[in-house]
């Protein structure tokens, strides 16, 4: 008889599109080892069963989202224009939730961020990490940025094979 496959749970957060894509081609990454589910922080995912969990949101004001930021891309994005935006509960919300880990449970974070030269300016993935860290999960891997060309995007060239095989590698190491 075959084991069923361990479970993963993907939980992100966007705004403009961006950290959706990313999240896809997280979870796609992880499939060959895992069941993966994949879930807005907004919607309130249930950790229950999961082996691994990947979370990751936009940077904003240097860190996670709050719903003073998260009210200001809204004003930014009607002054551009732009009407599909998302600005419901967040990671951080989501992770403030989050029961403790019952036994090991393995966890990775990621963030998508603007670009200035060579440098990134904040995290969002240290402090899903930190928040995931103090509930007991076990983290694998540093926490990652995805880059984004504007604030409402695109993603750069290649994130999405980054991603894709940066979600391969955690599916490696935890599985
Ligand atoms: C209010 C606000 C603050 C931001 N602050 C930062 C920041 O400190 N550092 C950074 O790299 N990007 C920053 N950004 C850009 C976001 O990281 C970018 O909008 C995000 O990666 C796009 O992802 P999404 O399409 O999933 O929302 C900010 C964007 C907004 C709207």
């Amino acid at each position: 008889m075959t084991e069923p496959r361990r479970r993963a749970l993907v939980v992100f957060e966007t705004i403009f599109g961006n950290t959706r894509q990313i999240a896809e081609a997280i979870a796609a990454g992880l499939a060959a080892h895992f069941e993966v589910t994949l879930a807005e922080a907004s919607a309130n995912p249930s950790p229950e069963g999961m082996s691994l969990i990947v979370v990751g949101g936009p940077i904003h004001a240097f860190g996670m989202s709050r719903p003073t930021t998260r009210e200001n891309a809204e004003a930014q994005a009607e002054k551009l224009g732009i009407k599909d935006v998302h600005t419901g509960a967040g990671v951080r919300e989501w992770l403030e939730r989050l029961p403790p880990a019952t036994g090991q449970v393995d966890a990775a974070t990621f963030d998508t961020a603007v670009k200035v030269g060579w440098f990134v300016i904040g995290s969002a993935a240290r402090g899903e990490a930190s928040l995931l860290s103090a509930r007991g999960y076990t983290m694998t891997g540093r926490p990652q940025h995805f880059f984004v060309k504007d604030m409402d995007g695109p993603l750069m060239p290649g994130e999405l094979e980054r991603a894709r095989a940066w979600g391969q590698g955690v599916a490696e190491l935890t599985a």
